[in-house]
């Protein structure tokens, strides 16, 4: 059912920081910088040949994100996004055989304009999971 791996997303604590790291240290191209309310983080994008590097920053300390960074003050992998034909179709499946979906289980409008839904970490091998539509 999964297909390719879309993204890994990693909290920072400071974008402007971490983006230095990832362009001046490691040579990769970063976006400019996305706000989404609706998810609480400023997010860059690093481009890699074969996937992408998604650096969170929290909007706030209230936000879920800021309280992942309150456990993990140097940030830390956060989740992995794997890429689905048809997310309602997933979801279905998935809930089917027991997974928990995060959320209401509607899917929402992530980073990338697409429909994307979380899957508990309880059932994925410790792991927060992001099934997104391409
Ligand atoms: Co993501």
């Amino acid at each position: 059912m999964i297909g390719r791996l879309n993204h890994v997303a990693i909290v920072v604590p400071d974008l402007a920081a971490a983006s230095a790291v990832y362009r001046d240290t490691l040579g990769a191209n970063v976006s400019a910088v996305q706000t989404l309310p609706e998810h609480g983080v400023h997010v860059v994008f690093v481009e890699l040949p074969n996937t992408k590097i998604e650096l969170l920053e929290a909007i706030d300390a209230a936000s879920p994100i800021g309280k992942f960074l309150q456990r993990n003050p140097a940030g830390g992998m956060h989740h992995v996004c794997y890429e689905v034909a048809d997310i309602l179709a997933a979801r279905d499946t998935l809930q089917a055989k027991g997974a928990k979906v995060l959320g209401d289980g509607t899917p929402r409008i992530g980073a990338h304009g697409k429909p994307v839904l979380f899957l508990s970490p309880k059932d994925f091998c410790g792991t927060l999971v992001e099934l997104e539509q391409v």
